[in-house]
C-alpha cells in the first residue's frame, strides 16, 4: 500500500512543478506567480479541489511524444471564495508557455460543463501563448470549444477572466466572450496579432504595451474592465469582486450583513448640485453617500468616464449602478459610453441584480465623428438594453434629463419601476438656449428677446413638475433622502414579476 501512495505522491510532486523549477524561477522574475500560486491565493484556503492534475497531451508531432507534463499546462477545479463555490482555471506559463492543446481545452470545458450544470461562477485565470502549434488544428478545436461553451454559459454564470500574461490569438476571444476582464500592469498583453505582424501588415511600430497593454484596453479599447498593479491586486480585486455577484441567473444576488442605518439621510446632498445648470459635480459623491458604507466597485473607471457603473449593496443585496457623470464630456451620452452602460444592465439584467439610474444627461454628444462611428446604432444598445431589462429599475434624475438621453436613461417609458427626480431635475426636449434657438430662430438677433424667450422656456420646463403631472415621475424627493427612498423602493419591488414577450432571442442592435 506504502508503494501506491508513494507514486501518488510523487506524481502529485511532478504535476506541481509544472514546466520545471527554472521556468518557475523565470516566472517569478517577470514579477509573475505561478498558477497555482494563483489558485491559492484566489480561493479560500484549504478549498481548492483540483482536477484533471494527471491529464496529458495527446501529440506526437514535432519531438512532443517524449514531453508530456502533467496536467498539460492548466491548473483546473474548484473551490469557495468567502465560502461560496466557483470554479476556476489557472493557465500555466511554465508548460509550453501555457499554450492550448486539444487535452488541455478539454480540461477547461470539463470544468466549466460542470460549472453551468450546477451553477456556480468561472473565473479564468490566462497566461497562455494561445494555440500549441505543435498540434495545429487540434488545438484550434480546442480552442472553439472552449469559445462554445463561453456562449452557453453566457447569462447562465458570471464568467470572469483575468489577464496576466500574454494573450495572442485565440486567447484573447475565450476571454472577449466572459462578463468582465481584469488585466495586470506592465504585464499582461492581449491581441489578435502581435507587433510584429502588424509591422509586417501596416507598417506601424508599436509596443506590445502600447497595443495590448492593461492600460491600453481599460482605457482606449473598452476591452478590459480593470487594470491592476499586479497579480495579487488582480486575485485580491476579484475576490472583492465576486461578493457582489449571485452565483447563476438561478440565484438570488448575494446578501452580505451591512450596519449602515437603511433611513440614513444625508444633508450634503441637497447642495449637490450646483446652482449655476452648467458647473460640474462629482455623481461619484451621490453613489457613495447611497450605497451601504460607501463601498461601491466601479467597473471600467478608465475608459468614457461620462458614464459610471458599478456594483454596491442596498440593505446588504447587490444592485448595479449606472449614472451619467457630469464632469465628463457634462455627462452626455456618446458611443463609447452607451456601449460600457448597455453591456452593464445586460449583466445585471441576466443576473437578476437591481439597476439604479442617477440621471444628469444633457443629451447625446453631437459631432460627425459620432455620427459616422455610428451613435445611432451604438445609442440604441443602451434604449435597447434598459427596453428589456426585466429586473427592479428605479431611476433618480438630478439635473439634467434632456432629449432622447431622457428616454434612453431608464424612464418610466422604458418600464422604469420607481421614477424619482430631485426638485433640481429639469426634464426637457433640449436646454432652454437651444431650444429658444430653433423656436424663436427670427428673433436672434434681438438679445432682449432671446432672454426673456430662454428665461420663460426656463421657468417652464427646467423642473420635474411638468414631466411629474404627466406621471412620467412618481415622486420629486428631497436630495437628502434618496437613500431612504431607493432603500423602500427595492424592499417594494422584491417580489417583482415581469416577462417580455417570448422569443428565440432577440436581435439587439450589435
Ligand atoms: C507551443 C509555445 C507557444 C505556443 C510559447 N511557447 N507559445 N509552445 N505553442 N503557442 C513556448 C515556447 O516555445 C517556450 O518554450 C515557452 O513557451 C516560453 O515562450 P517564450 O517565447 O520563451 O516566452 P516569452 O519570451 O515570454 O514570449 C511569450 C510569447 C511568445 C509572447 C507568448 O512565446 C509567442 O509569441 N508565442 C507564440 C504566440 C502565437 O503566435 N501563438 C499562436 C497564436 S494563433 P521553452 O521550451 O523554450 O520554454 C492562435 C490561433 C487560435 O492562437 C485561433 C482561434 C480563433
Amino acid at each position: 500500500m506504502k508503494s501506491v501512495l508513494d507514486e501518488l505522491e510523487s506524481r502529485r510532486a511532478a504535476a506541481r512543478l509544472g514546466g520545471g523549477q527554472d521556468r518557475i524561477d523565470a516566472q517569478h522574475r517577470k514579477g509573475r506567480l505561478t498558477a497555482r500560486e494563483r489558485v491559492e491565493l484566489l480561493l479560500d484556503p484549504h478549498s481548492f479541489e483540483e482536477t484533471g492534475m494527471y491529464v496529458e497531451h495527446n501529440c506526437v508531432d514535432f519531438g512532443m511524444a517524449g514531453s508530456k507534463i502533467p496536467g498539460d499546462g492548466v491548473v483546473t477545479g474548484s473551490g469557495t471564495i468567502n465560502g461560496r463555490l466557483v470554479f476556476v482555471f489557472s493557465q500555466d506559463f511554465t508548460v509550453f508557455g501555457g499554450s492550448l492543446s486539444e487535452r488541455h481545452a478539454e480540461k477547461i470545458c470539463k470544468m466549466m460543463d460542470q460549472a453551468i450544470k450546477v451553477g456556480a461562477p468561472i473565473i479564468g485565470m490566462n497566461d497562455s501563448g494561445g494555440a500549441r502549434i505543435q498540434e495545429g488544428v487540434a488545438s484550434l478545436g480546442g480552442y472553439a470549444e472552449v469559445f462554445q461553451r463561453n456562449v452557453l454559459a453566457s447569462g447562465v454564470v458570471p464568467q470572469i477572466s483575468l489577464i496576466m500574461g500574454p494573450c495572442a490569438g485565440g486567447a484573447v476571444y475565450s476571454p472577449a466572450m466572459t462578463d468582465f476582464i481584469f488585466m495586470v500592469k506592465d504585464s499582461s498583453y492581449m491581441f489578435v496579432t502581435g507587433p510584429d505582424v502588424v509591422k509586417t501588415v501596416t507598417n506601424e511600430i508599436v509596443t506590445q504595451e502600447e497595443l495590448g497593454g492593461a492600460i491600453t484596453h481599460s482605457t482606449k479599447s473598452g476591452v478590459a474592465d480593470l487594470a491592476c498593479e499586479n497579480d495579487i491586486e488582480a486575485i485580491f480585486t476579484t475576490r472583492r469582486f465576486f461578493n457582489f455577484l449571485p452565483l447563476s441567473n438561478r440565484e438570488a444576488v448575494p446578501f452580505r450583513p451591512s450596519h449602515d442605518d437603511p433611513s440614513r439621510v444625508d444633508m450634503s446632498l441637497d447642495t449637490l448640485v450646483p446652482t449655476n445648470a452648467n458647473k460640474p459635480y462629482d455623481i461619484k459623491e451621490l453613489i457613495h453617500k447611497t450605497v451601504d458604507d460607501a463601498d461601491f466597485f466601479e467597473v471600467q473607471p478608465g475608459y468614457a468616464g461620462n458614464i459610471i457603473i458599478g456594483f454596491g449593496r442596498i440593505e446588504g443585496h447587490s444592485v448595479g449602478i449606472v449614472a451619467n457623470q457630469p464632469m465628463v464630456l457634462a455627462g452626455c451620452l456618446d458611443i463609447a459610453s452607451s456601449k460600457k452602460a448597455a453591456r452593464f444592465v445586460r449583466f445585471c439584467d441576466a443576473f437578476n441584480i437591481p439597476i439604479i439610474t442617477f440621471v444628469d444627461v444633457p443629451g447625446f454628444l453631437p459631432g460627425v465623428a459620432q455620427e459616422h462611428n455610428g451613435i445611432i446604432k451604438n445609442g440604441a444598445k443602451l434604449l435597447f438594453a434598459y427596453g428589456e431589462a426585466t429586473v427592479p429599475k428605479i431611476t433618480v434624475i438630478t439635473r439634467k434629463a434632456y432629449g432622447g438621453a431622457y428616454d434612453v436613461m431608464a424612464s418610466k417609458h422604458l418600464r422604469g419601476d420607481l421614477n424619482y427626480a430631485w426638485p433640481t431635475a429639469e426634464i426637457a426636449v433640449m436646454g432652454a438656449k437651444g431650444a429658444v434657438e430653433i423656436i424663436f430662430r427670427k428673433d436672434i438677433g434681438n438679445a432682449d428677446a432671446i432672454a426673456q424667450r430662454t428665461a420663460e422656456y426656463q421657468a417652464q420646463f427646467a423642473n420635474p413638475f411638468v414631466a411629474a403631472s404627466k406621471g412620467f415621475i412618481d415622486e420629486v424627493i428631497m436630495p437628502h433622502s434618496t437613500r431612504k427612498r431607493i432603500v423602500i423602493g427595492l424592499r417594494k419591488l422584491r417580489g417583482k414579476q415581469l416577462e417580455n414577450p417570448w422569443k428565440k432571442h432577440d436581435n439587439m442592435p450589435l
